[in-house]
């Protein structure tokens, strides 16, 4: 009896079809329309931190608007365009919320971003409310700069707002300023001293001689010893002269001390060619082209190698006044060294009267449980803020005549030559990956208080 009725059904359908020449499956019933979940996404634009590029990402389909507001206060905007770009040049939070209609209804995202006098920032970064490094510091705070960098506009802006000295990361070393025989190369080395005259920022000259930075040539040399140690004067002296009056100061030989029992000058070209003595001629011909130029000895492990430390004070001692300050490299972990090491280099640079230049400062997080870090946790970011605030306070608690600067070795965690070196991530400097402020830049700040 059912199936006689749905047969019965059945074929007053197919009759009603058949009377109309409505096509069968438009009398399907329509599908259901469905709200659109508004998306956007947010990025700051490479050349100018203050512009918000915002990407549309909802899963439009049909018809539909979607309508912005920029929270500027300048109303909203009907914007169907997948991506619009959005200048805030004031300083202060905002939020930004796009609504997406269709005919099912209404449905809005927002995002927060703040601004501060570094550009923007994005998720919740320490951002503003804060001085520049410079601003705040008594001493030369310094980054180790390159070329390739000079194009962003963010790096840019706060190598400018953030820093008033410079060190070239590699570009002012042998292999790059002498990369064969009689021929120099100083495109990078101007372009660097340029930009720094052009911001009236500090030169600090790094390095003259170092055994990993030593062209192959060199290592190879022909010549007599003394064609070699004429070849080497003839360097120093080219390029102390050339920037004489525009870079104030030089690491001369970098790193000649070996991590040998006592420390002995390490085995290069340089102590086989020229004798135990090249580090003071080294020093001799850079201050004979420029009478006017700090001269430093630069090295690593000084503070937290205490037989290191004093062996660098003694090879200083045996320069007598061709040698003005030390390098003390800091490529340091938020454990190591410790602050009673920390002072006791700053009490001996003081007992040599010499200037301090922390030259080279990154902080390792990542040393622990076999480096096993894949992101800079809470804990290990509070860490490397209270290091970088423990060094600062230091440094910035020694006299002022023996201040030279600090200098952080790079801006980005992702582009610190730590990562390479020992092949594990690691977040070492002031400002991640983004461009944002860590803690750790904080923790400079605090050092300086
Ligand atoms: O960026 C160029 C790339 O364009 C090119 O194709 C490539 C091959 O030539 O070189 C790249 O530049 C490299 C640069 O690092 C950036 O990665 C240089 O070759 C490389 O020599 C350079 O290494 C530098 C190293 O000193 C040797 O000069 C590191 O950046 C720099 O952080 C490191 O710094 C040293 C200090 O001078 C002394 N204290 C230890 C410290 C760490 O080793």
């Amino acid at each position: 009896m059912k199936y006689l009725k749905y047969l019965f059904l059945s074929l007053i359908i197919i009759s009603i079809a058949a009377c109309s020449d409505e096509d069968p499956d438009d009398m399907m019933p329509e599908p259901m329309i469905e709200l659109i979940q508004a998306a956007f996404t947010i990025d700051i634009s490479d050349s100018d931190p203050y512009t918000a590029i915002f990407t549309n990402t909802s899963d439009v389909s049909g018809d539909y608007t979607a309508v912005w507001d920029f929270g500027q206060g300048d109303g909203e905007v009907t914007d169907m365009s997948d991506q619009i770009s959005v200048r805030y040049p004031e300083a202060g939070d905002y939020t930004i919320t796009l609504q997406i209609t269709n005919e099912a209804g209404t449905t809005s995202a927002s995002e927060d971003i703040t601004v501060g006098d570094i550009g923007i920032c994005t998720d919740g970064a320490v951002c503003t409310g804060l001085p520049a490094l410079q601003s705040a510091a008594p001493f030369l705070v310094g980054m180790a700069v390159a070329t390739n960098k000079f194009g962003d506009q963010k790096y840019m802006n706060i190598l400018r707002r953030d820093f008033n000295s410079v060190t070239a990361e590699w570009q002012m070393k042998m292999n790059i300023m002498h990369p064969s025989e009689g021929v120099f190369s100083f495109d990078a080395a101007d372009a660097i001293v340029d930009l720094a005259e052009a911001n009236g920022m500090n030169v600090h000259g790094h390095a003259l001689i170092w055994h990993s930075a030593t062209p192959s040539w060199v290592e190879n040399f022909s010549g007599s010893d003394e064609e070699f140690e004429t070849m080497v004067k003839d360097y120093i002296t080219t390029v102390v002269s050339r920037y004489k009056g525009r870079v104030r100061s030089w690491d001369v030989v970098n790193e000649a001390l070996s991590d040998d029992a006592g420390h002995p000058l390490r085995e290069s070209v340089f102590l086989q060619r020229m004798g135990p003595d090249y580090v003071k001629k080294c020093h001799q011909w850079a201050r004979d082209a420029d009478p006017d130029v700090l001269l430093f000895y630069n090295d690593y492990n000084i503070a937290g190698v205490e037989s290191k430390r004093n062996a660098a004070f003694d090879l200083i001692e045996d320069l007598g006044d061709l040698a003005d300050g030390i390098g003390a490299q800091s490529h340091i972990n938020i454990n190591w060294p410790s602050a009673a090491q920390i002072q006791d280099l700053i009490d001996k640079t003081v007992a040599n009267d010499l200037l301090l230049h922390i030259s080279e400062i990154d902080v390792r997080t990542n040393t622990e449980d076999n480096a096993s870090l894949s992101s800079l946790s809470s804990a290990k970011a509070e860490a490397q803020a209270a290091k970088y605030k423990e060094v600062v306070s230091l440094f910035n608690a020694m006299p002022t005549e023996n201040q030279y600067a600090i200098t952080v070795w790079g801006l980005r965690d992702d582009q610190s030559w730590l990562i390479n070196f020992w092949g594990v991530p690691e977040w070492p400097l002031l400002y991640d990956a983004s461009y944002q402020r860590k803690l750790a830049y904080q923790g400079f700040l605090d050092g300086l208080e």
